[in-house]
């Protein structure tokens, strides 16, 4: 049967580039990137310039970079590991409803451990408000950590307003960024930021390694004790391959993200028009504007959503309803539930995300398939209301 991958925000392929970079690393260039011999040499110079193509993807400082195992670890290393150097008691925390739960879990484990959190709300965009957040900072405010968009609406939050903000009142500001990287441009610099993660599997390099970038001079406390790798941040013996795989991913994603971008943006307009114009009640969930190029939520009005996933791989089609992390629960989405949908709309509701690899003939056979299906479950749907089907017609 044929298959379509429309589910890139969960992961990516790996590219051919990078697989074929990393390969060397199991065969040939295998060594400990510490050890001093011929063998460590060649690993801590794949290691070295791994660590200057992400450093020059993000605009960043070599030194700055802190290789991890992917997105959850960093988004740990910054929230636990600035909460936990900042000296001193009753410390604060601000955060928003609709970040991934790799950063809203750290931080319910903060508040077990008495640190006041707050979640700021978003409006029915999925937006923040720079000026809510600027109204929660106290004096005892050491961390801001806001996402830059979000995996499951793709919304670009105005990171650089709530950099400004941050900097302005000398409090640490981490953004995660695990889904921006490789579809927008990114500049820690511009941004205002002393902390962004990113995850290689996101952007075709493969799972298990990610990076944190680290302002330098910010001191963290880290996750992991062990040896003195990574300057002391990150113990452990760094996976050269990973590391070769994701400089490999970045610098790809900087040559060509131009091009892909124009070339999935136009796709993923097409295939979002096209729903919604041939399916009746459907609706577009998030900001329309000041979003990621991949990603579109659709809400099909008396349609359950999880019905439509599992009809839609037994043609051949992968999507998803939001967060892989959170798939087969049944609580409803936490990011759709703050942007004001009522259960029953969020339970509605499926995330398509392409990538540079989605061809427009994948996205006419979606196309082709979703009204007859759509259509079929609404006649199925306990909630069926024969007249909403009508009107549509
Ligand atoms: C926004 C965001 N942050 C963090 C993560 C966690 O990344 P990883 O799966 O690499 O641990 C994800 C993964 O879905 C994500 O989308």
């Amino acid at each position: 049967m044929r298959r379509i991958y429309l589910d890139n925000n969960a992961t990516t392929q790996i590219a051919t580039e990078v697989v074929e970079a990393m390969l060397p690393c199991f065969r040939e260039s295998y060594g400990n990137a510490s050890s001093v011999h011929w063998y460590g040499q060649e690993a801590k110079a794949l290691m070295d310039k791994g660590r200057q193509q992400v450093a020059t993807f993000l605009h960043a400082e070599p030194n700055e970079i802190v290789f991890t195992s992917g997105g959850t670890e960093s988004d740990n290393l910054a929230i636990r590991g600035i909460v936990e150097s900042v000296p001193g008691t009753g410390k604060h925390v601000i955060t928003s409803q609709i970040e991934h739960h790799a950063v809203l879990h750290a931080c319910q484990m903060l508040q077990k451990l008495g640190i006041k959190v707050t979640y700021a709300p978003v409006d029915a965009e999925g937006l923040v408000d720079p000026a809510e957040i600027e109204k929660s900072i106290t004096p005892e405010t050491v961390l801001i950590s806001i996402m830059h968009s979000n995996n499951e609406i793709g919304t670009i939050q105005p990171v650089q307003e709530i950099g400004a903000i941050a900097r302005a009142r000398d409090i640490y500001f981490h953004t995660d960024a695990v889904q921006a990287a490789g579809k927008v441009p990114l500049d820690v610099e511009q941004m205002g930021v002393d902390l962004l993660s990113i995850a290689g599997h996101k952007f075709h390099a493969p799972k298990g390694v990610g990076a944190l970038y680290i302002k330098k001079g910010t001191k963290i406390r880290p996750l992991l004790y062990g040896g003195a790798h990574e300057r002391n941040r990150r113990a452990g013996t760094e996976s050269i391959p990973h590391i070769v795989a994701l400089g490999r991913a970045a610098e790809l994603a900087m040559t060509e993200m131009e091009n892909n971008t124009r070339r999935i943006l136009e796709l993923r307009d097409y295939c979002e028009t096209e729903i919604l114009r041939r399916v009746p009640h459907t609706f577009l969930n998030g900001s329309r504007t000041r979003r990621i190029p991949n990603t579109a939520n659709i809400r099909f009005d008396q349609v359950e959503s999880e019905a439509l996933l599992i009809n839609l791989d037994l043609a051949g089609v992968a999507c998803s309803t939001g967060s892989a992390c959170a798939s087969g629960s049944i609580e409803p989405s936490h990011v759709l539930t703050a942007l004001g949908l009522p259960p029953e709309q969020a339970f509605s509701s499926v995330r398509f995300s392409l990538s540079k690899f989605t061809t427009r003939e994948e996205i006419d056979h979606v196309l082709n398939l979703l009204p007859e299906m759509v259509e079929r479950l609404r006649e199925k749907s306990p909630q069926h209301n024969k007249s909403f089907v009508m009107h549509a017609e």
